[in-house]
């Protein structure tokens, strides 16, 4: 649990001003990934880790951010409002704002202080959880609230609009509607979910390779347009598959062809793995562990070798669990090319699980990574 005082009093001390202060937590994705953006499922929770905001209204009109973190502090005017990022830790929350302020919202000066413990380019979604923050808690100074799922399509439209990452709705869905003890499995074509319960005595260990994960860079857009490009093709033979939720194996055997090798891969992986997160909830619905370890592993398999999303270390890390007692399923979690992988293990083992599971990366590449035993938490809230 997240403790607001210490963020309350030294708001209080920087700021001289009582604050309201919000939480919102980075998440695992259980299953279904690259799929968000081609309105199809995802499985994520909610964990332990999270970032906090304190906000307080100021009466000079300025907003000013301070992050407890990177010990830096950044000032704008509510009234000027900056119409580009600047590539720092400060276009998150001023994006929130920017957004706001486009939906017509009457942004004021404030004072917000933020600090986290979601591990940054780690893939578990620290940007996600700074935006739906900032954004719970520059509305409760509006006094216009959003639903969660509205407050997430905000947050996303900061990535891809203001931020410039051109990622689905997934990090900030979770981040806004999670449940303790759930999964979500969301429908990102009309963000409607159904939650299923994640057993009490099941741990989900999340192993962080250490190899820095950015969806900013090449490789994520260069992925979503190569299974971007198959979909289109598809519908220019049968319409009515304006993304790859709508297409089917069969369209991709018919016109695969057409395709390059690459987006024919691509389109493979995203069209089994809405597939595999259907499945995958059912399976937890039935309390049939088994196959939700078998579903994990064929979308490990699917997102390394079809979509080339993995990397050797978490190739390694997720064979490495295999025989370890008490793996339900393994697999590299979040949006590729490094970051985390997620383990659902018996409760039971999972200290030990952990334990050599990191003498085993360690020994094999020299790098300690670190690893956490999370439970699913609850969504973004107002922690007082
Ligand atoms: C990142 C993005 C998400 C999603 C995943 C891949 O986390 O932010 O929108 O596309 O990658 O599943």
């Amino acid at each position: 649990m997240h403790d607001p005082a210490v963020l309350r009093s030294k708001h209080n001390a920087r700021f001289h001003a009582e604050p309201a202060v919000f939480v919102a937590p980075g998440r695992v994705n259980l299953i279904g990934e690259h799929t968000d953006y081609a309105e199809g499922f995802v499985m994520p929770v909610a964990i332990d880790f999270a970032t906090l905001a304190a906000i307080s209204p100021r009466a000079d009109g300025k907003i000013v951010l301070y992050s407890e973190n990177f010990e830096e502090e950044r000032t704008f005017e509510a009234a000027a409002l900056p119409a580009t990022a600047s590539k720092h830790w400060s276009d998150y929350p001023i994006g929130v704002a920017v957004l706001l302020a486009g939906e017509g919202q009457k942004i004021p000066g404030f004072s917000l202080s933020i600090w986290g413990d979601v591990p940054l380019g780690s893939g578990l979604s620290s940007s996600a959880a700074l935006e739906v923050v900032t954004g719970l808690a520059i509305t409760s100074l509006t006094g216009v609230t959003y639903p969660g799922p509205v407050l997430a399509r905000l947050c996303q439209r900061v990535e891809n609009e203001f931020v410039g990452a051109n990622c689905g709705i997934m990090d900030q869905f979770i981040s806004a509607n999670g449940k303790e003890n759930h999964a979500l499995l969301l429908d990102c074509r009309d963000l409607s979910f159904k939650l299923a319960p994640i057993p009490a005595d099941i741990a989900i260990v999340i192993a962080n390779t250490m190899v820095k994960h950015s969806i900013a860079g090449g490789d994520y857009p260069t992925r979503r347009r190569e299974s971007e490009a198959a979909c289109a093709i598809i519908n220019g033979h049968r319409g009515g598959v304006p993304f790859l939720r709508d297409a089917t194996l069969e369209d991709l055997e018919k016109w695969g062809n057409e395709m390059e090798p690459k987006s024919y891969l691509r389109a493979k992986h995203v069209i089994t793995e809405d597939l595999r997160t259907v499945a995958a909830e059912k399976a937890l619905e039935n309390g049939d562990l088994a196959e939700v370890g078998r579903l994990m592993a064929e979308a490990h398999a699917s997102y390394s070798k079809d979509f080339e999303g993995s990397c050797p270390e978490a190739d390694a890390m997720v064979e490495m669990a295999q025989d370890l007692p008490g793996l339900i399923g393994a697999r590299l979690t979040g949006g590729g090319f490094g970051g985390c992988t997620v383990n659902l293990v018996q409760r039971d083992h999972a200290k030990a699980f952990a334990e050599t599971l990191g003498s085993r990366y360690f020994a094999k590449f020299g790098i300690q990574p670190q690893i956490h035993i999370c439970h699913a938490s609850g969504g973004a809230h107002r922690l007082g």
